[in-house]
């Protein structure tokens, strides 16, 4: 396979490898060596079919299980660990505007980490196109070893140690969605998670934000959000932020535990986009891992 960084440290391209064949050993370590230095890989032209999407991302590690959206029972894929990630109804037509997914789908527009309100989070996601619209709809990624490299060192100090709460309502409640059911509410009920953590693979420290955040143990809500929200604003700044202009059958991989992402909007009233997201499990609880 050949590797180019597109943006240097943090977003590398990997051609001349098919994904619908079955990976070696040896290339498994080397996917994972890049994503340990790089954080984002991208794979143009790879026209994979939901099974070869599967057995790809079956083959680099321990699959998450379960989707984390409303209405569950209504879903298009056959996969349980395949999260739709387009603005498709199950019949293939586009969304109702007040339809309940859509609504609650808005809130990937938000910066995130996916699954970071899930006890045990997520390690890599990865993101495929196969109906891109016309223009827009980029995904943008924000490198938080960076941004926690260049956070001053009193803020480093401060923010340490710090456990945040993180949960699905929390993010939803900053787009005025609260329209949960009662066994949605159980499902989110907010997770504690470090918000500085240490890579296993780079030992780089990176700050563990996200949207989900409501709560910061030991603050009074208020200046936990404050301080959340100053931090979001540090950490997207452009200098860490890397857009991907969509091709379709482009597949994008990152590392949950170290960046953040956003969808971009696009004209989803008008324009079909289909992309299949599959998402491999982190090994414990931030908690639980080596501060
Ligand atoms: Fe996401």
């Amino acid at each position: 396979m050949q590797i180019k960084a597109i943006r240097p440290d943090f977003v590398a391209e990997i051609t001349e490898i098919d994904l619908r064949l079955p990976l070696s050993d040896a290339q498994v370590a080397e996917i994972d060596k890049v994503m340990d230095h790089f954080a984002v890989v991208v794979f143009p032209a790879q026209a994979l079919n939901d099974d070869q999407e599967f057995a790809f991302a079956n083959r680099l590690g321990p699959l998450e299980e379960t989707r984390a959206v409303v209405d569950v029972h209504k879903q298009r894929l056959a996969y349980n660990q395949m999260n739709d990630i387009s603005n498709l109804d199950v019949d293939g037509s586009i969304l109702a505007l007040d339809d309940r997914r859509r609504m609650f789908n808005l809130g990937n527009l938000l910066w995130h980490s996916d699954s970071s309100f899930k006890a045990t989070p997520a390690k890599y996601s990865m993101l495929h196109a196969r109906i891109i619209p016309p223009e827009d709809g980029n995904t943008e990624f924000a490198d938080m070893r960076a941004a926690w490299d260049r956070l001053p060192e009193k803020t480093k100090h401060q923010i340490e140690t710090l456990v945040c709460d993180h949960s699905l309502i929390y993010s939803r409640a900053q787009l005025g969605f609260d329209a949960f059911t009662e066994q949605e509410l159980i499902n989110y009920t907010p997770v504690p998670q470090r918000l500085v953590r240490r890579h296993p693979g780079s030992h780089r420290k990176s700050i563990y934000l996200a949207s989900h955040i409501g709560t910061v143990h030991g603050m009074p809500r208020p200046e936990a959000m404050v301080l959340i929200r100053d931090l979001i604003e540090h950490a997207t700044a452009r200098e860490f932020v890397y857009s991907h202009k969509w091709k379709q059958f482009d597949l994008v991989m990152w590392d949950n535990r170290c960046t953040m992402h956003r969808a971009r909007p696009y004209d989803d009233k008008n324009h079909k986009r289909d992309m299949r997201r599959m998402t491999l499990t982190d090994c414990a609880p931030t908690l639980e891992q080596p501060a």
